[in-house]
């Protein structure tokens, strides 16, 4: 290649050339709406931490998933609120839990939402932290054998997707296995393989009232100052039987994106965490920033990394914004 005879702006010269190369393609399908459900009746409750979104009781969130539908999102992803806190871990595995409650009516009155129930204990926990706690940490196997219990809540109450987001370790195996015993075969488990230990999800911690000032999370989740120790967290839950996984956050981890996709052949779920939503909507009256075309550029930029679709707070104003500038 040597200048003047190539020339690499005349590929550039018209919208019709630069459209006919155009190869990063993005659509509603592609996103994941994150839904936070409260106990009770008529609830609709802004949430403070997250602009735009609320908790919603069980009633109300079926009003939010014809909302939805309406609008072209067709997958969600739940969390739940609750004042049921305890530290054994039994809230999560009772069936009368807001999730499990929360899936059976969503099933009930839709055929065509596809419902992933993050499987997780920090909600549910007074202590905050993910799983059993035993001498000051989260004990891996005890853990293991709660989380495996709560999936087959979530499976029983009709949930398609299992995402286990506590990052223990052999979780995806034993959840495999019991999902197996009980007949649910066919339910998939999209781990959150790869979850760094980040300031990023302040804003959710806030929404589901998980206390951040006396523990972190770093034995559990990962040290995003390491640039390897990705590949092995997604080999072993590739192994133990993950049908997709899960990166987060996403867009200060595009570079594990793309090494990912380079690395293994399964389809990835980039979370567009709650920190980066507030970043980004923080600026949507701000006369120097361009708040639409700056957060498409950015969707389309973990499109382009790698990303098969996105779990994102932005999810129901991207469906507007895809239609004005695809
Ligand atoms: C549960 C869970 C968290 C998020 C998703 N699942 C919180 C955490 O690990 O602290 C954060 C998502 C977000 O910030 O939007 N473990």
């Amino acid at each position: 290649m040597r200048y003047p005879t190539t020339r690499l702006r005349r590929l550039r010269k018209n919208e019709l050339l630069r459209n006919m190369f155009e190869d990063v393609k993005i659509s509603s399908n592609d996103f994941i709406l994150p839904i936070f459900v409260c106990e009770g009746k008529k609830i609709k409750r802004k949430i403070k931490s997250l602009n735009g979104h609320y908790e919603y009781s069980v009633d109300e969130l079926i009003k939010h998933c014809e909302y939805i539908k309406n609008v072209g999102i067709s997958s969600v992803i739940l969390f739940g609120i609750t004042r049921k806190k305890n530290d054994d871990c039994s809230t999560s595995i009772s069936e009368k839990a807001i999730i499990p409650r929360a899936i059976k009516e969503i099933k009930k009155n839709f055929n065509d939402i596809l419902v992933i129930a993050d499987l997780c204990n920090c909600e549910y926990t007074k202590n905050g932290h993910c799983g059993i706690v035993i001498n000051g940490d989260v004990h891996n196997d005890k853990t293991n054998e709660v989380l495996a219990k709560q999936a087959i809540v979530l499976a029983k109450s009709g949930a398609d997707v299992i995402a286990p987001s506590d990052m223990m370790d052999g979780r995806v195996k034993i959840i495999r296995k019991k999902l197996d015993q009980n007949g649910f075969e066919n339910t998939l488990i999209f781990p959150y393989s790869i979850k760094y230990a980040s300031s990023f999800y302040s804003p959710f911690r806030e929404a589901t009232n998980i206390s951040v000032s006396k523990f972190d999370r770093k034995t559990y989740q990962m040290n995003y100052k390491n640039s390897e120790n990705f590949i092995n967290e997604v080999k072993l839950d590739i192994n133990e039987g993950a049908d997709a996984i899960i990166i987060k956050p996403a867009l200060c981890f595009m570079d594990i994106i793309w090494r990912t996709k380079q690395l293994y052949n399964i389809p990835i779920i980039s979370y567009n965490v709650s920190g980066e939503y507030l970043l980004m909507n923080s600026n949507i009256s701000n006369k120097y920033f361009d708040y639409e075309k700056s957060l498409y550029e950015a969707m389309i930029g973990l499109k382009r990394a790698g990303s098969n679709a996105i779990i994102s707070y932005h999810s129901i104003e991207m469906t507007k914004i895809i239609s004005k500038y695809d």
